[in-house]
Protein backbone atom coordinates (compact mmCIF):
# COMPACT_ATOMS: atom_id res chain seq x y z
CA UNK A 1 0.00 0.00 0.00
CA UNK A 2 1.26 3.27 -0.99
CA UNK A 3 -0.46 6.32 0.46
CA UNK A 4 0.24 10.24 0.49
CA UNK A 5 -1.40 10.85 3.62
CA UNK A 6 -0.07 8.47 6.76
CA UNK A 7 1.19 10.72 8.82
CA UNK A 8 -2.16 11.45 10.83
CA UNK A 9 -2.88 7.87 11.22
CA UNK A 10 -1.78 5.25 14.13
CA UNK A 11 -2.80 2.22 12.59
CA UNK A 12 -2.14 0.32 8.85
CA UNK A 13 -5.27 0.81 6.28
CA UNK A 14 -7.34 -2.55 6.77
CA UNK A 15 -6.89 -4.12 3.29
CA UNK A 16 -10.39 -4.29 2.14
CA UNK A 17 -11.03 -0.66 2.88
CA UNK A 18 -7.18 0.12 0.63
CA UNK A 19 -9.09 -2.23 -2.01
CA UNK A 20 -12.57 -0.18 -1.92
CA UNK A 21 -11.40 3.06 -1.85
CA UNK A 22 -8.55 2.57 -3.90
CA UNK A 23 -9.07 3.83 -7.67
CA UNK A 24 -6.04 2.85 -9.88
CA UNK A 25 -7.99 0.06 -11.55
CA UNK A 26 -9.47 3.07 -13.57
CA UNK A 27 -7.89 6.32 -13.01
CA UNK A 28 -4.69 4.86 -14.36
CA UNK A 29 -6.61 5.85 -17.39
CA UNK A 30 -5.63 9.25 -17.85
CA UNK A 31 -2.03 8.90 -16.70
CA UNK A 32 -0.94 10.99 -19.70
CA UNK A 33 -3.36 13.90 -18.78
CA UNK A 34 -2.05 13.50 -15.11
CA UNK A 35 1.47 14.07 -16.18
CA UNK A 36 0.40 17.08 -18.14
CA UNK A 37 -1.09 18.82 -15.61
CA UNK A 38 1.73 18.38 -13.35
CA UNK A 39 4.29 19.88 -16.19
CA UNK A 40 1.66 23.05 -16.05
CA UNK A 41 1.69 23.14 -12.34
CA UNK A 42 5.27 23.16 -11.60
CA UNK A 43 5.94 25.72 -14.79
CA UNK A 44 3.65 28.29 -12.90
CA UNK A 45 5.47 27.58 -9.72
CA UNK A 46 8.93 28.53 -10.93
CA UNK A 47 7.17 31.51 -12.79
CA UNK A 48 5.62 32.79 -9.80
CA UNK A 49 8.68 31.85 -7.60
CA UNK A 50 7.73 28.75 -5.57
CA UNK A 51 9.95 26.61 -6.98
CA UNK A 52 13.23 27.30 -8.39
CA UNK A 53 13.79 27.18 -11.84
CA UNK A 54 15.98 23.75 -10.90
CA UNK A 55 13.26 22.16 -9.21
CA UNK A 56 11.38 22.67 -12.37
CA UNK A 57 13.31 21.63 -14.57
CA UNK A 58 14.36 18.00 -12.65
CA UNK A 59 10.33 17.58 -11.84
CA UNK A 60 9.68 18.26 -15.11
CA UNK A 61 12.67 15.66 -16.78
CA UNK A 62 11.49 13.29 -14.02
CA UNK A 63 7.92 13.48 -15.27
CA UNK A 64 8.79 13.14 -19.00
CA UNK A 65 10.82 10.17 -17.81
CA UNK A 66 7.65 8.98 -16.37
CA UNK A 67 5.39 9.31 -19.34
CA UNK A 68 7.85 7.87 -21.66
CA UNK A 69 8.92 4.64 -19.73
CA UNK A 70 5.38 3.89 -19.09
CA UNK A 71 4.43 4.90 -23.14
CA UNK A 72 7.13 2.19 -24.10
CA UNK A 73 6.07 -0.70 -21.22
CA UNK A 74 9.52 0.14 -19.21
CA UNK A 75 7.53 0.45 -16.05
CA UNK A 76 4.05 -0.78 -15.02
CA UNK A 77 1.43 1.02 -13.07
CA UNK A 78 0.37 -1.34 -10.12
CA UNK A 79 -2.24 -1.45 -7.82
CA UNK A 80 0.65 -1.07 -4.90
CA UNK A 81 -0.86 2.81 -5.54
CA UNK A 82 -4.31 4.25 -3.94
CA UNK A 83 -4.52 6.12 -7.38
CA UNK A 84 -2.54 7.43 -10.76
CA UNK A 85 -1.88 10.62 -8.68
CA UNK A 86 -0.01 8.85 -6.25
CA UNK A 87 1.89 6.42 -8.45
CA UNK A 88 3.33 9.13 -10.49
CA UNK A 89 4.40 11.34 -7.18
CA UNK A 90 5.93 7.95 -5.69
CA UNK A 91 7.74 7.66 -9.40
CA UNK A 92 8.72 11.15 -9.50
CA UNK A 93 10.23 10.79 -5.92
CA UNK A 94 12.20 7.80 -6.55
CA UNK A 95 13.68 8.99 -9.46
CA UNK A 96 14.61 12.40 -8.71
CA UNK A 97 14.58 12.63 -4.49
CA UNK A 98 13.77 15.64 -2.76
CA UNK A 99 12.80 18.15 -5.29
CA UNK A 100 10.25 15.00 -6.22
CA UNK A 101 8.65 16.27 -3.43
CA UNK A 102 7.36 19.29 -4.01
CA UNK A 103 5.23 18.75 -6.81
CA UNK A 104 2.32 18.63 -5.22
CA UNK A 105 3.28 22.26 -3.59
CA UNK A 106 -0.33 24.63 -3.70
CA UNK A 107 -1.98 21.29 -5.06
CA UNK A 108 -4.78 18.91 -3.78
CA UNK A 109 -6.00 15.96 -5.11
CA UNK A 110 -9.44 17.62 -5.20
CA UNK A 111 -8.26 20.11 -8.08
CA UNK A 112 -5.68 17.68 -9.26
CA UNK A 113 -8.30 14.96 -10.45
CA UNK A 114 -11.15 17.31 -11.38
CA UNK A 115 -8.33 18.76 -13.69
CA UNK A 116 -7.21 15.39 -15.13
CA UNK A 117 -10.67 13.92 -15.75
CA UNK A 118 -11.68 17.34 -17.58
CA UNK A 119 -8.52 17.07 -19.60
CA UNK A 120 -9.30 13.57 -20.53
CA UNK A 121 -13.08 14.31 -21.35
CA UNK A 122 -11.94 17.11 -23.53
CA UNK A 123 -9.67 15.09 -25.65
CA UNK A 124 -12.53 12.02 -25.75
CA UNK A 125 -15.33 14.70 -26.69
CA UNK A 126 -12.52 16.13 -29.63
CA UNK A 127 -12.18 11.95 -30.80
CA UNK A 128 -16.08 11.61 -30.68
CA UNK A 129 -16.72 14.36 -32.83
CA UNK A 130 -13.90 13.12 -35.72
CA UNK A 131 -16.16 9.65 -35.58
CA UNK A 132 -19.26 11.45 -35.82
CA UNK A 133 -17.63 13.08 -39.11
CA UNK A 134 -17.08 10.26 -40.53
CA UNK A 135 -20.47 8.74 -40.17
CA UNK A 136 -21.68 11.74 -41.16
CA UNK A 137 -19.63 11.66 -44.31
CA UNK A 138 -20.92 8.11 -45.15
CA UNK A 139 -24.53 9.01 -44.48
CA UNK A 140 -23.85 12.09 -47.08
CA UNK A 141 -22.58 9.96 -49.50
CA UNK A 142 -25.76 7.84 -49.48
CA UNK A 143 -27.48 10.84 -49.93
CA UNK A 144 -25.64 11.69 -53.05
CA UNK A 145 -26.32 8.46 -54.51
CA UNK A 146 -29.87 7.56 -53.46
CA UNK A 147 -31.94 10.96 -54.62
CA UNK A 148 -34.17 8.67 -57.00
CA UNK A 149 -34.20 5.69 -55.05
CA UNK A 150 -37.76 5.39 -53.94
CA UNK A 151 -39.33 3.83 -50.74
CA UNK A 152 -41.65 3.80 -48.89
CA UNK A 153 -42.03 6.18 -45.75
CA UNK A 154 -43.96 4.96 -42.57
CA UNK A 155 -45.96 6.24 -39.44
CA UNK A 156 -46.93 3.84 -37.08
CA UNK A 157 -44.78 1.35 -38.94
CA UNK A 158 -47.78 1.78 -41.89
CA UNK A 159 -46.73 2.92 -45.37
CA UNK A 160 -47.47 6.23 -45.13
CA UNK A 161 -46.13 8.20 -47.82
CA UNK A 162 -43.46 7.15 -50.59
CA UNK A 163 -39.72 9.02 -49.79
CA UNK A 164 -36.47 8.32 -51.19
CA UNK A 165 -33.28 6.48 -49.32
CA UNK A 166 -31.71 10.25 -49.94
CA UNK A 167 -34.49 11.93 -47.78
CA UNK A 168 -35.01 8.82 -45.26
CA UNK A 169 -30.57 8.91 -44.55
CA UNK A 170 -31.39 12.82 -44.15
CA UNK A 171 -33.32 12.23 -41.30
CA UNK A 172 -30.81 10.60 -39.35
CA UNK A 173 -27.84 13.55 -40.83
CA UNK A 174 -29.94 16.35 -39.58
CA UNK A 175 -29.75 13.77 -35.58
CA UNK A 176 -26.30 13.46 -35.88
CA UNK A 177 -25.86 17.23 -37.07
CA UNK A 178 -27.27 18.20 -33.83
CA UNK A 179 -24.81 15.38 -32.02
CA UNK A 180 -21.76 17.25 -33.34
CA UNK A 181 -23.30 20.43 -32.47
CA UNK A 182 -23.94 19.29 -28.65
CA UNK A 183 -20.68 18.30 -27.99
CA UNK A 184 -18.99 21.27 -29.06
CA UNK A 185 -21.31 23.16 -26.69
CA UNK A 186 -20.14 21.04 -23.57
CA UNK A 187 -16.43 21.92 -24.95
CA UNK A 188 -17.66 25.48 -24.77
CA UNK A 189 -18.70 25.64 -21.56
CA UNK A 190 -16.69 22.58 -20.05
CA UNK A 191 -13.24 24.04 -21.28
CA UNK A 192 -11.86 26.14 -17.83
CA UNK A 193 -9.35 25.07 -15.90
CA UNK A 194 -10.25 23.94 -12.01
CA UNK A 195 -6.40 23.93 -11.32
CA UNK A 196 -5.53 25.85 -8.12
CA UNK A 197 -8.68 25.68 -6.14
CA UNK A 198 -6.91 23.35 -3.91
CA UNK A 199 -8.96 21.22 -1.74
CA UNK A 200 -11.77 23.35 -1.89
CA UNK A 201 -10.61 27.09 -0.97
CA UNK A 202 -8.06 27.47 -3.19
CA UNK A 203 -4.31 28.03 -1.40
CA UNK A 204 -1.99 30.66 -0.15
CA UNK A 205 0.25 30.06 -2.64
CA UNK A 206 0.76 33.08 -4.85
CA UNK A 207 -0.69 30.82 -8.10
CA UNK A 208 -1.19 31.64 -11.31
CA UNK A 209 -4.47 30.04 -12.55
CA UNK A 210 -4.45 32.12 -15.40
CA UNK A 211 -1.00 30.89 -16.78
CA UNK A 212 -1.77 27.08 -16.01
CA UNK A 213 -5.33 27.87 -17.73
CA UNK A 214 -3.44 29.19 -20.81
CA UNK A 215 -0.54 26.24 -20.34
CA UNK A 216 -3.35 23.53 -20.46
CA UNK A 217 -5.20 25.41 -23.23
CA UNK A 218 -8.43 26.16 -21.12
CA UNK A 219 -10.35 29.71 -21.95
CA UNK A 220 -9.51 30.61 -18.53
CA UNK A 221 -9.37 29.76 -15.24
CA UNK A 222 -13.15 28.53 -13.05
CA UNK A 223 -13.97 31.20 -10.89
CA UNK A 224 -15.36 29.37 -7.82
CA UNK A 225 -12.78 27.10 -6.18
CA UNK A 226 -16.06 24.79 -4.34
CA UNK A 227 -17.57 24.62 -7.43
CA UNK A 228 -14.14 23.68 -8.99
CA UNK A 229 -13.78 20.61 -7.04
CA UNK A 230 -16.86 19.14 -7.12
CA UNK A 231 -18.58 20.26 -11.07
CA UNK A 232 -19.81 17.32 -12.48
CA UNK A 233 -22.07 18.74 -14.63
CA UNK A 234 -20.30 18.26 -17.86
CA UNK A 235 -20.10 14.78 -17.26
CA UNK A 236 -23.51 14.41 -17.00
CA UNK A 237 -23.86 16.63 -20.09
CA UNK A 238 -21.73 14.37 -21.97
CA UNK A 239 -23.07 11.72 -20.77
CA UNK A 240 -26.39 13.15 -21.84
CA UNK A 241 -25.18 13.88 -25.28
CA UNK A 242 -23.43 10.32 -25.71
CA UNK A 243 -27.19 8.69 -24.60
CA UNK A 244 -28.81 10.83 -27.53
CA UNK A 245 -25.80 9.34 -29.86
CA UNK A 246 -27.14 6.33 -28.60
CA UNK A 247 -30.35 6.62 -29.12
CA UNK A 248 -29.95 7.78 -32.80
CA UNK A 249 -27.68 5.00 -33.57
CA UNK A 250 -30.48 2.66 -31.83
CA UNK A 251 -33.27 3.84 -33.45
CA UNK A 252 -31.07 3.87 -37.13
CA UNK A 253 -30.27 0.38 -36.31
CA UNK A 254 -33.93 -0.76 -35.57
CA UNK A 255 -34.83 -0.02 -38.79
CA UNK A 256 -31.83 -1.79 -40.58
CA UNK A 257 -32.41 -4.82 -38.87
CA UNK A 258 -35.60 -4.36 -39.71
CA UNK A 259 -34.82 -3.88 -43.82
CA UNK A 260 -32.46 -6.54 -43.54
CA UNK A 261 -35.08 -9.21 -42.33
CA UNK A 262 -36.68 -11.97 -44.61
CA UNK A 263 -39.76 -9.94 -44.93
CA UNK A 264 -38.59 -6.35 -45.76
CA UNK A 265 -35.31 -7.55 -47.70
CA UNK A 266 -34.69 -3.64 -48.37
CA UNK A 267 -31.13 -4.15 -47.24
CA UNK A 268 -28.26 -6.47 -47.10
CA UNK A 269 -25.61 -6.60 -44.40
CA UNK A 270 -22.34 -7.34 -45.84
CA UNK A 271 -20.82 -10.70 -44.61
CA UNK A 272 -18.21 -8.62 -42.72
CA UNK A 273 -20.42 -7.15 -40.64
CA UNK A 274 -22.76 -10.50 -40.11
CA UNK A 275 -22.58 -13.57 -38.34
CA UNK A 276 -23.77 -17.03 -38.16
CA UNK A 277 -25.26 -19.69 -36.35
CA UNK A 278 -24.67 -22.20 -34.86
CA UNK A 279 -27.05 -24.61 -35.24
CA UNK A 280 -29.01 -22.95 -38.36
CA UNK A 281 -26.84 -22.68 -41.43
CA UNK A 282 -29.11 -20.46 -43.69
CA UNK A 283 -28.89 -17.57 -41.15
CA UNK A 284 -27.20 -14.23 -41.21
CA UNK A 285 -27.72 -12.75 -38.77
CA UNK A 286 -27.60 -8.74 -38.11
CA UNK A 287 -25.68 -9.18 -34.60
CA UNK A 288 -23.85 -5.94 -35.07
CA UNK A 289 -26.64 -3.60 -35.46
CA UNK A 290 -28.61 -5.43 -32.33
CA UNK A 291 -25.34 -4.84 -30.31
CA UNK A 292 -25.12 -1.50 -30.75
CA UNK A 293 -29.42 -1.09 -30.03
CA UNK A 294 -28.44 -2.89 -26.71
CA UNK A 295 -25.48 -1.00 -25.70
CA UNK A 296 -27.52 2.03 -25.81
CA UNK A 297 -29.13 1.06 -22.18
CA UNK A 298 -25.67 0.72 -20.41
CA UNK A 299 -24.62 4.11 -21.70
CA UNK A 300 -28.65 5.40 -20.47
CA UNK A 301 -27.34 3.38 -16.84
CA UNK A 302 -24.15 5.65 -16.97
CA UNK A 303 -26.38 8.64 -17.32
CA UNK A 304 -28.63 7.42 -14.54
CA UNK A 305 -25.77 6.73 -12.21
CA UNK A 306 -24.40 9.99 -12.25
CA UNK A 307 -27.16 12.32 -11.89
CA UNK A 308 -28.18 9.87 -9.08
CA UNK A 309 -24.55 9.97 -7.50
CA UNK A 310 -24.27 13.48 -7.72
CA UNK A 311 -28.09 14.48 -6.47
CA UNK A 312 -27.06 14.63 -2.78
CA UNK A 313 -23.69 15.28 -2.50
CA UNK A 314 -23.46 18.63 -0.39
CA UNK A 315 -20.12 20.99 -1.11
CA UNK A 316 -17.57 20.70 -1.93
CA UNK A 317 -15.31 17.07 -2.73
CA UNK A 318 -16.81 13.81 -1.57
CA UNK A 319 -15.65 10.80 -2.67
CA UNK A 320 -18.83 9.16 -4.12
CA UNK A 321 -17.45 11.82 -7.16
CA UNK A 322 -15.09 8.91 -7.60
CA UNK A 323 -17.86 6.84 -8.79
CA UNK A 324 -17.79 9.56 -11.87
CA UNK A 325 -15.01 7.63 -13.64
CA UNK A 326 -15.70 4.14 -14.71
CA UNK A 327 -19.02 4.78 -16.04
CA UNK A 328 -17.86 7.80 -18.40
CA UNK A 329 -15.36 6.14 -19.63
CA UNK A 330 -17.63 3.14 -20.08
CA UNK A 331 -19.64 5.65 -22.06
CA UNK A 332 -17.01 7.02 -24.24
CA UNK A 333 -15.81 3.59 -24.98
CA UNK A 334 -18.65 1.97 -25.43
CA UNK A 335 -19.93 4.88 -27.87
CA UNK A 336 -16.77 5.45 -29.87
CA UNK A 337 -17.12 1.39 -30.61
CA UNK A 338 -20.85 1.79 -31.64
CA UNK A 339 -19.80 5.14 -33.69
CA UNK A 340 -16.72 3.25 -35.95
CA UNK A 341 -19.12 -0.14 -36.12
CA UNK A 342 -22.39 1.02 -37.47
CA UNK A 343 -20.25 3.58 -39.34
CA UNK A 344 -18.77 0.22 -41.37
CA UNK A 345 -21.74 -1.78 -41.46
CA UNK A 346 -23.33 1.35 -43.38
CA UNK A 347 -20.06 1.93 -45.48
CA UNK A 348 -20.70 -1.36 -46.71
CA UNK A 349 -24.30 -2.26 -46.63
CA UNK A 350 -26.04 -2.73 -50.10
CA UNK A 351 -29.41 -1.40 -51.20
CA UNK A 352 -32.31 -3.37 -53.08
CA UNK A 353 -33.73 -0.68 -55.12
CA UNK A 354 -36.46 -2.59 -56.57
CA UNK A 355 -37.86 -4.24 -53.47
CA UNK A 356 -38.13 -0.44 -52.16
CA UNK A 357 -39.62 0.97 -54.69
CA UNK A 358 -42.19 -2.47 -55.09
CA UNK A 359 -43.06 -1.83 -51.69
CA UNK A 360 -43.73 2.21 -51.84
CA UNK A 361 -45.92 1.09 -54.80
CA UNK A 362 -47.99 -1.34 -53.34
CA UNK A 363 -48.94 0.19 -50.20
CA UNK A 364 -51.42 2.96 -51.29
CA UNK A 365 -48.61 5.55 -50.33
CA UNK A 366 -49.75 7.73 -53.33
CA UNK A 367 -53.52 7.66 -51.35
CA UNK A 368 -52.76 11.55 -50.32
CA UNK A 369 -51.84 12.35 -53.82
CA UNK A 370 -54.61 10.87 -55.72
CA UNK A 371 -57.01 13.25 -52.96
CA UNK A 372 -54.45 16.07 -53.99
CA UNK A 373 -55.54 15.19 -57.08
CA UNK A 374 -59.53 15.92 -56.94
CA UNK A 375 -58.43 19.14 -54.48
CA UNK A 376 -56.74 20.62 -57.72
CA UNK A 377 -60.47 20.00 -59.61
CA UNK A 378 -62.02 21.93 -57.17
CA UNK A 379 -62.95 18.62 -54.65
CA UNK A 380 -62.84 19.77 -50.92
CA UNK A 381 -60.48 17.87 -49.37
CA UNK A 382 -62.56 15.78 -46.67
CA UNK A 383 -64.44 14.77 -49.57
CA UNK A 384 -61.86 13.85 -51.84
CA UNK A 385 -60.32 12.15 -48.42
CA UNK A 386 -63.76 10.06 -48.53
CA UNK A 387 -63.68 8.90 -52.20
CA UNK A 388 -60.31 7.98 -52.47
CA UNK A 389 -60.83 5.73 -48.85
CA UNK A 390 -63.60 4.10 -50.58
CA UNK A 391 -61.28 3.71 -54.12
CA UNK A 392 -58.56 2.08 -51.51
CA UNK A 393 -60.95 0.15 -50.68
CA UNK A 394 -62.03 -1.32 -53.50
CA UNK A 395 -58.21 -1.78 -54.75
CA UNK A 396 -57.82 -4.01 -51.31
CA UNK A 397 -61.00 -5.92 -52.48
CA UNK A 398 -59.56 -6.57 -56.01
CA UNK A 399 -56.18 -6.97 -54.35
CA UNK A 400 -54.63 -4.22 -56.92
CA UNK A 401 -52.68 -0.79 -56.50
CA UNK A 402 -54.13 2.30 -57.15
CA UNK A 403 -51.92 2.49 -60.16
CA UNK A 404 -53.70 -0.67 -61.71
CA UNK A 405 -57.58 0.45 -61.06
CA UNK A 406 -59.37 1.32 -64.32
CA UNK A 407 -60.05 4.77 -64.98
CA UNK A 408 -64.28 3.35 -65.44
CA UNK A 409 -63.81 2.11 -61.56
CA UNK A 410 -62.24 5.64 -60.61
CA UNK A 411 -65.02 7.39 -62.47
CA UNK A 412 -67.82 5.22 -60.61
CA UNK A 413 -67.06 6.54 -57.75
CA UNK A 414 -66.13 10.32 -59.01
CA UNK A 415 -66.42 11.32 -62.34
CA UNK A 416 -63.94 14.10 -62.06
CA UNK A 417 -61.26 11.68 -62.14
CA UNK A 418 -59.36 11.43 -65.75
CA UNK A 419 -56.84 9.44 -67.59
CA UNK A 420 -54.29 12.16 -65.83
CA UNK A 421 -54.74 10.87 -62.60
CA UNK A 422 -52.07 7.74 -63.44
CA UNK A 423 -49.34 10.80 -64.10
CA UNK A 424 -50.69 12.12 -60.94
CA UNK A 425 -49.94 8.91 -58.72
CA UNK A 426 -46.89 7.92 -60.03
CA UNK A 427 -43.82 7.14 -58.16
CA UNK A 428 -41.85 9.92 -59.28
CA UNK A 429 -44.62 12.64 -59.23
CA UNK A 430 -45.43 11.64 -55.68
CA UNK A 431 -41.65 12.19 -54.71
CA UNK A 432 -41.20 15.37 -57.29
CA UNK A 433 -44.08 17.48 -56.51
CA UNK A 434 -43.03 17.54 -52.91
CA UNK A 435 -40.14 19.75 -53.35
CA UNK A 436 -40.94 22.42 -49.79
CA UNK A 437 -37.82 22.59 -48.31
CA UNK A 438 -36.99 19.34 -46.02
CA UNK A 439 -38.84 17.39 -48.07
CA UNK A 440 -38.16 14.40 -50.50
CA UNK A 441 -38.58 16.43 -54.16
CA UNK A 442 -35.38 15.95 -55.95
CA UNK A 443 -34.78 19.84 -56.33
CA UNK A 444 -35.08 20.02 -52.25
CA UNK A 445 -32.85 17.26 -51.82
CA UNK A 446 -30.39 18.83 -54.00
CA UNK A 447 -30.42 21.91 -51.81
CA UNK A 448 -30.35 20.17 -48.74
CA UNK A 449 -27.43 18.18 -50.24
CA UNK A 450 -25.41 21.31 -51.23
CA UNK A 451 -25.77 22.93 -47.93
CA UNK A 452 -24.65 19.32 -45.96
CA UNK A 453 -21.47 19.40 -48.30
CA UNK A 454 -20.76 22.59 -47.57
CA UNK A 455 -21.68 21.86 -43.55
CA UNK A 456 -19.40 18.90 -43.82
CA UNK A 457 -16.35 20.98 -45.09
CA UNK A 458 -17.00 23.42 -42.45
CA UNK A 459 -16.38 20.93 -39.80
N1 LIG B 1 -9.48 9.08 -6.65
C1 LIG B 1 -10.11 10.29 -6.24
C2 LIG B 1 -11.27 10.60 -7.17
O1 LIG B 1 -11.30 10.06 -8.21
C3 LIG B 1 -9.11 11.40 -6.27
C4 LIG B 1 -9.40 12.52 -5.32
C5 LIG B 1 -9.16 12.06 -3.93
N2 LIG B 1 -9.34 13.10 -3.00
C6 LIG B 1 -9.58 12.85 -1.72
N3 LIG B 1 -9.73 13.86 -0.96
N4 LIG B 1 -9.66 11.67 -1.26
O2 LIG B 1 -12.14 11.36 -6.86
Amino acid sequence: MAQLWGGRFTKETDQLVYNFNASISFDQKFYKQDIQGSIAHVTMLASTGVLTEEERDQIIEGLNGILDDLEHGRIEITSEYEDIHSFVEANLIDRIGDAGKKLHTGRSRNDQVALDMKLYTRDEIIEIKGLVKELMETLHQIMKDNIDAFMPGFTHLQKAQPVTLAHHTGAYMEMFKRDYSRLCDIYERMNYCPLGSGALAGTTYPLDREQTAELLGFYGPTLNSMDSVSDRDYLIELLCALSTIMMHLSRFCEEIILWNSNEYQFVSIDDGFSTGSSIMPQKKNPDIAELVRGKTGRVYGALMSLLTTMKGIPLAYNKDMQEDKELTFDAIDTVKGCISLFNGMMKTITFNYDRMEASAKNGFTNATDAADYLVNHGVPFRDAHGIVGRLVLLCIEKDISLDELPLEEYQAVSPVFEDDIYDAISMKTCVEKRNTIGAPGHDAMEKVIALNEAYLADL
